[in-house]
């Protein structure tokens, strides 16, 4: 299926559609239709179950507007960017990097320094998508993504809208350390709205500008913390190593995932969640020979990730990422321990008490006074994080510390430093973190492209969409066979009754039973269950994807309908246990 025809159908379908259509709508932002909120809170259902309920994990939910320091501890106040190449003729924004991937062999553009981005524009004549003016020596800017806001009146406050859940995870850390009381490993999930403000959206909800994220912050002690590889040592995974992608013939590689960590090809905790994704993305329908993980090359590296694989599903003759698989190191703890009050550390308690020497400070305050005045505190504060850090710092005649940017150098013989032995209980160390980051919009985007499908029955093309039972936003449609004779009333009923079982249930009455059953296909509902007779005990229940019908008796439904959903029977069992008609 086309994109094109995949967006007609979600919105004629009640999936998505872009926003504000009756303004003329704005680019970069969609709304979920009944069937599309129902699918999208199904996919996160089934992803709370996997990466949080079944590893343990606990889930938060911070705002999604957070105060200026948090990005510029973070990093996206300042890297935060995209290459921007604007049209000088019609004055059209694009995305530098996407117009070489679009109109070269080249397929990480994002990983080229800007100057050479710059020369393959030139180079290949590249041209505005827009107006067809030449884009050769137009320049390429850096661009930052993030949406910026005004926190209460006046600009005195800069906030900034979260372009990942993430920070929310990071900022509270000292917090969800106390709850989780200080033992490592531990991890927090969180869900929700992320915006960037994306230089050219594109493919409806795959390149939005407000979408949903669905993260994983894995705190981690690095020297101790391993994986229960067990737990999925025998998924196998195909993936895309840089250096292959590196190589004119590069090859995907087939490994398992204990195979991928005894080889070292993939970092064991990322392996891991490469593991447990997986199986994820399989169980909510994700074709499995349309999908790949792709390792980050170096230079398209996020600022804050020491090594990256990308979960990558095949949609429309493109790749397209739908999860980052980051291993983020103590990047993001350390960056808001320096630069906000709080102590981002977990205390590790030793087995036994050790003895160990400790660098000291005793700064002269009668020195340090007059000297530095008001940031006295300050670099006598200074100093005693560098004697911890550095002590080979103190070993010449000056030290020097920097106070709000600006250095400040004092006569070591002031600093009061000294080493000394002291009984320790334990030590404070800065956790890892390994973050699986999942784009619930572009997850949805493959699920229904790969859940379409076209065939011919009783000599009709029919086009369905072959969703799982488990993320079906309808689960089973309620028909009488025709709208009169009782049967309407029955059908009512058992619609009601599936309801209060549980069940998403759609009730039609209108138009002939085949029309019905080709709506219900068409929206992907895996069932459907027709009322032929007003007397009988019993109903027809027609699968989706066969187009079988077998005949059950309506008191046993919502068991039947139940095993269907959980995978505890199959129609094909149903029709091949069923009496012969
Ligand atoms: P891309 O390179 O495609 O812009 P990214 O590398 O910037 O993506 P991440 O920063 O790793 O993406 O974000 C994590 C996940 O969030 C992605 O895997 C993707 O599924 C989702 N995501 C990121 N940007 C968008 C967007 N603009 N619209 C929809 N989903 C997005
Ligand atoms: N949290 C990963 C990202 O959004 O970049």
């Amino acid at each position: 299926m086309t994109s094109t025809d995949l967006v007609e159908l979600a919105k004629r379908r009640g999936y998505f559609f872009q926003s504000a259509g009756a303004y003329g709508g704005v680019s970069g932002f969609y709304t979920y239709g009944p069937q599309g909120a129902t699918l999208k809170q199904n996919v996160e259902n089934s992803w709370r179950e996997r990466f949080q309920v079944r590893e343990g994990h606990r889930e938060i939910d911070a705002p999604t507007v957070m105060p200026e320091p948090v990005f510029e501890a973070s990093g996206h106040l300042d890297t935060f960017d995209d290459m921007l190449v604007e049209c000088p003729e019609c004055g059209e924004s694009h995305r530098a990097d996407h117009l070489v991937e679009d109109n070269t062999d080249i397929e990480e553009a994002e990983s080229i320094p800007i100057e050479e981005v710059e020369d393959l524009i030139a180079e290949h004549d590249l041209k505005c998508p827009n107006c067809g003016t030449e884009l050769g020596g137009v320049s390429v800017e850096d661009f930052n993504l993030m949406f910026e806001t005004n926190i209460g009146p006046g600009s005195s406050s800069p906030g900034y809208l979260r372009p990942e859940t993430a920070q929310g995870i990071f900022v509270e850390f000292p917090q969800l350390a106390e709850y989780a009381r200080n033992q490592l490993p531990f991890g927090i999930t969180q869900i929700g709205k992320a915006y960037r403000n994306e230089i050219s959206p594109r493919k409806s909800i795959v390149r939005v500008r407000e979408f949903t994220q669905a993260e994983l912050e894995h705190f981690i002690d690095p020297t101790e913390d391993e994986p229960d590889i067990e737990r999925v040592a025998d998924v196998e995974l195909k993936l895309y190593p840089a250096e292959e992608q590196e190589k004119e013939d590069g090859e995907y590689v087939y490994r398992t995932v204990a195979e991928a960590v005894e080889e070292g090809l993939v970092h064991e905790w990322v392996a891991y969640y490469l593991g447990v994704g997986k199986q994820w993305y399989e169980s909510i329908g994700v074709d499995m020979d349309r999908f790949r993980f792709r390792q980050h090359l170096s230079g398209e590296l996020a600022h804050y990730a020491a090594d990256c694989w990308d979960a990558e599903s095949e949609v429309d003759g493109d790749w397209i990422e739908i999860t980052g698989y980051a291993y983020r190191s103590d990047y993001d703890l350390s960056k808001h321990d320096e630069y906000s009050d709080d102590d981002f550390t977990v205390f590790k308690q030793y087995d036994e008490p050790k003895v160990v020497e400790r660098a000291t400070v005793d700064p002269d305050m009668s020195y340090l006074g007059p000297e530095f005045g008001g940031e006295a505190g300050d670099v006598a504060a200074e100093l005693e994080k560098l004697a911890e850090r550095d002590r080979a710092a103190f070993e010449g005649d000056e030290v020097t510390v920097e106070v709000e940017g600006e250095e400040r150098t004092i006569p070591t013989e002031k600093t009061g430093f000294g080493v000394e032995e002291v009984k320790e209980t334990g030590e404070h160390i800065m956790p890892h973190v390994v973050e699986p980051s999942i784009g619930i919009d572009r997850v949805i985007y493959t699920v229904l492209d790969h859940a379409y499908e076209d065939d011919v029955v009783e000599g009709e093309e029919r086009s369905y969409l072959s969703l799982e039972p488990e993320v079906a936003p309808t689960f089973v449609g309620v028909f009488p066979l025709v709208n009169k004779e009782g049967m309407d009333d029955r059908a009512r009923g058992i619609a009601d009754d599936l309801r209060a079982e549980g069940f998403d249930v759609t009730y039609d009455d209108s138009g002939s039973i085949g029309r019905r059953y080709r709506r219900q296909d068409e929206v992907g509902t895996p069932f459907c269950v027709t009322v032929d007779d007003e007397t009988a005990d019993t109903v027809t229940l027609r699968e989706r994807d066969s187009t079988e019908q077998v005949r059950v008796p309506t008191e046993d439904l919502p068991d039947l309908l139940a095993d269907l959903r959980e995978g505890e029977t199959t129609f094909a069992e149903l029709d091949a246990a069923a009496p012969e008609q």
